[in-house]
């Protein structure tokens, strides 16, 4: 007999694919990591130079770079493959014509191996992509996840850090919504160390002020683009967050991060993929925790599912 082994393939190692793939060795979460990309020699090169590393890792990890019939045993593909972005974009949305082109001859090619694992979508704009990654897949909608706000609630949580001095990982603030300008933060529901964010803020008066909430929101928004405008693309950031999500996948955490799902009724809204706080284990997106949005919130979680379906008509020509 032998046992299963744990695998990944990777679509698209550009700088997100090959930190993805490298922050997966460094955790040692998988046993195996395909590379898949349409510039070969570029796969093969990252595959060989990961290779080296696995010498001083904890675990051996078998990467190499490999074709979409690898895709057939995979547990989970990661998607980050996208045309190059303009420089001077100033919104994921404005990827779209590009990535939705590459997305579907990427989907056409994994399905065509016979995979059927989960899919975890990076690409940009991320929640119309993995909308259209699950619609083109036919997969459960529970085996399609987008990275969605996972990254934004990081730099929520490193942006509070720094006002209050606190370790950012006891901060518990969700960046919901659409991963662009129309996300949102359920301050409503917000806590450090157990005590509501907002009561924290009215305690602390001399420190902060009703601006600051503003202020927290507008810089997680801005941060994606801080980086990108200074090196050309965000990597470490976003792979710690896919990492973060395979490993709850693989190893069956039930960890609650705000993904990218299909809602069919949560929040009130249907047929349209949103980030939301959910629960993820070796099943994909296992539940929905429906937390409660303030008025406002609830209000701005609409917006975005305005914004996210006025492209969805776009996906059909
Ligand atoms: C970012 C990319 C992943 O926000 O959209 O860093």
């Amino acid at each position: 007999m032998s046992f299963k082994s744990s695998k990944i393939a990777i679509v698209g190692v550009g700088n997100v694919g090959a930190t993805t793939a490298y922050t997966i060795i460094n955790q040692g979460l998988c046993e195996e990591i395909v590379l898949i990309d349409v510039n070969k020699e570029k796969a093969v090169g990252e595959a060989l130079d990961m290779q080296h590393s696995i010498f001083f890792m904890n675990r051996n990890i078998n990467v190499h770079a490999g074709d979409y019939d690898e895709c057939k045993d995979a547990d989970i593909v990661i998607i980050t493959a996208s045309v190059p972005m303009d420089p001077n974009a100033t919104n994921r949305l404005d990827m779209l014509s590009g990535s939705k082109r590459v997305m579907k001859s990427i989907i056409s090619s994994i399905m065509g191996s016979g995979f059927n694992g989960i899919l975890l979508v990076i690409s940009n704009p991320v929640d119309v992509m993995t909308y259209y990654a699950w619609k083109l897949s036919g997969l459960p909608k529970n085996q399609v996840i987008g990275s969605g706000t996972t990254l934004d609630t990081a730099r929520l949580a490193v942006e509070i850090s720094n006002l209050f001095d606190l370790d950012s990982k006891s901060i518990s603030a969700y960046v919901m919504g659409e991963h662009g300008d129309s996300e949102f933060v359920s301050w409503n529901t917000a806590t450090i160390g157990g005590k509501r964010l907002i009561d924290v803020m009215n305690d602390n008066t001399e420190r902060v002020n009703e601006e600051s909430f503003d202020n927290l929101k507008e810089q997680t928004i801005k941060a994606g683009w801080e980086i990108f405008h200074r090196k050309g693309s965000t990597t470490y950031g976003i792979a710690a967050s896919a990492a973060a999500i395979v490993k709850s996948i693989l190893f069956n955490e039930n960890k609650i991060l705000p993904v990218s799902v299909y809602l069919e009724g949560e929040y009130g809204l249907d047929g349209v993929y949103l980030s939301a706080p959910t629960i993820i284990n070796n099943t994909g997106a296992k539940e929905i925790v429906e937390i409660n949005l303030a008025e406002d919130e609830k209000k701005a979680m609409d917006a975005s599912n305005d914004i996210v379906k006025s492209f969805y008509e776009a996906l059909n020509d």
